[in-house]
């Protein structure tokens, strides 16, 4: 990408699998693509994406179908709707944390199994120790790998494991819905909302408005595939980042220090005290920039338009290159240093796009940063730790992790 962009410029085409891929960056791209004015672009899931979320998949709607499901899920992934899992959160990061101490941990497996349990919770009150837990982290297992597949659908691929798993947890579902409207089981989750308020099958069944139960299981999954393995590569990536940066996690530790010592003996953190963590929030940020999860955002062109003086055509797929957007050393000078204080001012908008931007920005925003703050809340206050093996390879997936999960000897402080 980087050779190209020195030979062609920040807009260049590339004929890829019999299709016409433009590659772009910079902010007058981002802003195009991202805001989407005028219905010029659409979300471009990839083939596999597409048969393993299924059609009615938010990823996979757009315009006012795009708009309804948002609103869907706005509520319970708001900072108020949020409040009531924080107690389940906070006991599962210091559960998870008990048994790191003087052990041999990798990081990135502890951070899936953690961020795995809370979205389980959050979702269908899943009970973290439960049989229906373990069958649950299996199938998404299976699931997760699988989008990183070609879609050869004959028994024995990735793919074909992938679809089957995704048919098993459709199964999951269904006897948990069946299960809530037969009023077997209650619970304040975010499926139940879903029942009862936004589901066909429900008192006002007539309306058009309503979900089908395809429509919520593909959107369900969703949340948890576009959920799931980018908290967990973020969590892995800051702790990462704070042990190779001694200063940043000197300061760091400093706040959550101070946090301890405001509180009164024998009190747990609060959800006030969540929200207020101002040097940790930079640090994710800085993070994010510096690990690019997503390394680019895709679109499908649903019109011609133009991008810096090039003439885009309807059909052809049009990438943003985040990589290079968070790296362009005039927004952020010496753009490999880890440096949370590049967040001190606030940046251009779309010099930074951690979370997207526009119709399409992260949803689940507000629970990444509680999830991140929480756990790094008791890691920083309990331990120390030094990596095992210092190989910085990037495992070849979708989300960009440490190849090697970043293996770590931990001590108490
Ligand atoms: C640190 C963690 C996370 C990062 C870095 C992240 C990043 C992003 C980005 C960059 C996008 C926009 C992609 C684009 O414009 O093409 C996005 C969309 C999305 N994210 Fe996240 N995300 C995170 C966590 C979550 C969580 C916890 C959830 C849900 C529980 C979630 C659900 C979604 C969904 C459903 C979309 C698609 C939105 C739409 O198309 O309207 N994400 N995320």
């Amino acid at each position: 990408m980087y050779n190209r962009q020195q030979r062609y410029g920040k807009v260049f085409k590339s004929f890829v699998l019999g299709r016409f891929t433009v590659f772009m960056t910079g902010r007058e791209a981002s802003k195009i693509l991202l805001t989407g004015k005028d219905g010029i672009v659409s979300l471009n899931l990839f083939y596999t994406g597409q048969q393993v979320l299924g059609p009615t998949s938010l990823l996979q709607t757009n315009g006012d179908a795009h708009k309804r499901l948002r609103r869907l899920i706005a509520e319970p992934l708001s900072i108020d709707g949020l409040k009531k899992y924080f107690h389940f959160i906070n006991t599962q990061a210091m559960q998870t944390l008990d048994h790191w101490q003087g052990r041999k941990v990798l990081v990135l497996e502890e951070a899936s199994t953690f961020t795995l349990k809370v979205i389980g919770h959050m979702i269908m009150s899943l009970d973290p120790t439960s049989e229906e837990q373990e069958k649950f982290r299996s199938n998404f297992k299976v699931i997760s790998s699988s989008f990183s597949s070609m879609p050869i659908k004959l028994p024995g691929t990735a793919f074909h494991r992938g679809i089957k798993a995704r048919d098993r947890m459709y199964e999951m579902l269904d006897s948990i819905i069946a299960r809530r409207r037969s009023g077997q089981e209650f619970q304040q989750d975010f499926l139940e909302s879903l029942i009862m308020k936004h589901s066909k099958g429900g008192k006002e069944d007539d309306d058009e408005n309503k979900l089908t139960d395809k429509q919520l299981k593909d959107n369900v999954l969703t949340l948890l595939v576009a959920g799931h393995d980018t908290t967990t590569a973020a969590l892995t990536w800051l702790i990462k980042f704070l042990e190779e940066n001694p200063h940043v996690l000197e300061q760091l530790r400093d706040e959550h220090k101070q946090i301890v010592e405001n509180r009164k003996i024998g009190t747990d953190l609060t959800w006030s005290e969540v929200n207020n963590m101002p040097y940790t929030t930079k640090v994710i940020s800085e993070t994010l920039r510096r690990a690019t999860i997503l390394p680019w955002y895709s679109r499908k062109a649903s019109q011609d338009f133009e991008v810096d003086g090039y003439r885009i055509k309807k059909g052809w797929s049009v990438n943003l290159d985040v990589v290079s957007i968070h790296h362009d050393p005039e927004v952020f000078p010496d753009p490999e240093r880890f440096d949370p204080s590049r967040f001190d001012e606030p940046l251009r908008p779309f010099s930074f796009l951690g979370f997207g931007s526009g119709p399409r920005m992260c949803p689940g925003m507000n629970l990444a940063k509680i999830e991140i703050c929480v756990f790094i809340h008791h890691l920083v206050t309990r331990y120390k730790w030094k990596p095992l093996d210092r190989d910085n390879s990037v495992q070849p997936t979708l989300v960009r992790m440490p190849k090697n999960k970043y293996p770590v000897m931990v001590e108490p402080l």
